[in-house]
């Protein structure tokens, strides 16, 4: 068997088990969310039929409604109430999120990692890539919240399923001051990205999402189509970790590669240096409303 191939077979082995796992539980609500973003004639009734069926997304999604962060003077206790009253896309941002962090509970701190800190860094990337779409390009960008959330999703799997080895990757990448993928590569044959680009892909979310995930760590492997998206979650993903926002797997950045990024998305660094003010604005909103 040629190095492809087993490395196709390892990681279709891991996705297989990671179906089996409570992670793919986010799968259908995770998907169903991307599908009313992508669909233009979706309604706040079609976001409320996927919510509802989930009850501790409801609850928590009310809970946050009803904090608060939001203000309302009257209690909001139906979901099509707290969708109009906070918004249509806030909600789908929330219910993603909400969704998402219930892969991130586990909380034990190890050579400066955690759960819950790979949570707060995802978050930062989510929030930080969707403001660079809509001031920058002022565009919606429906596929960049996810992709931000999710970008990361492969060390969760090696997290859960490959505890001891990671433990011993954590520990390198402190020692030899190198960032986890280029850890990971020489030990498994692959890293947390193909996992990343498997499991997306295996969940059929789109193009964009699957892509901007196999591209975090190499945004010049990108297709041209998939160029923007790619490029805005390196920069975000970047900029938060010079910022030390939540834990940090690529803390040795390509200088080159980040200019180059820039310069391709024709961004300036000071329009970064607004944006992550404005993501720790939000960020620290949600930390107010308990959410790290
Ligand atoms: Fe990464
Ligand atoms: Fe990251």
């Amino acid at each position: 068997m040629d190095a492809t191939n087993e490395k196709k077979n390892k990681i279709n082995k891991i996705v297989e088990i990671v179906n089996y796992s409570e992670i793919s539980s986010i799968k259908q609500t995770v998907t169903q969310i991307i599908e009313t973003i992508n669909d233009p004639n979706s309604s706040a009734k079609d976001l409320k039929n996927i919510i509802e069926i989930d009850p501790p997304l409801t609850a928590k999604l009310l809970k946050l409604a009803n904090s608060s962060l939001y203000g309302y003077p009257k209690t909001i206790s139906a979901i099509q109430e707290a969708i109009v009253c906070i918004g249509f896309d806030e909600v789908n941002e929330l219910a993603l999120s909400q969704k998402v962090c219930e892969l991130f509970k586990k909380d034990d701190y190890i050579y400066g990692y955690s759960r819950i800190s790979l949570w707060k860094h995802s978050v930062a990337v989510a929030i930080c890539s969707k403001l660079i779409y809509r001031r920058e390009f002022r565009e919606h960008g429906e596929n960049i919240y996810v992709a931000g959330l999710l970008h990361d999703i492969g060390i969760i799997v090696l997290d859960q399923f490959f505890h001891t080895d990671f433990v011993e990757i954590l520990k390198k990448s402190r020692t030899e001051k190198n960032n986890l993928a280029n850890i990971e590569f020489p030990l498994f044959g692959f890293n947390h990205i193909d996992i990343g680009q498997a499991l997306a892909e295996n969940w059929v979310f789109p193009h964009e999402i699957v892509k901007a995930i196999a591209n975090h760590h190499n945004p010049e492997n990108a297709d041209e189509e998939f160029d923007k998206i790619s490029d805005t979650i390196y920069i975000a993903n970047c900029a938060i970790q010079d910022k030390n926002i939540g834990y940090c797997d690529a803390p040795y950045k390509n200088m080159t590669l980040f200019q180059k990024s820039l310069m391709k998305l024709k961004i300036k660094e000071k329009a970064i240096g607004f944006i992550l003010k404005e993501t720790e604005k939000e960020l620290e909103k949600m930390e107010e409303a308990g959410w790290f």
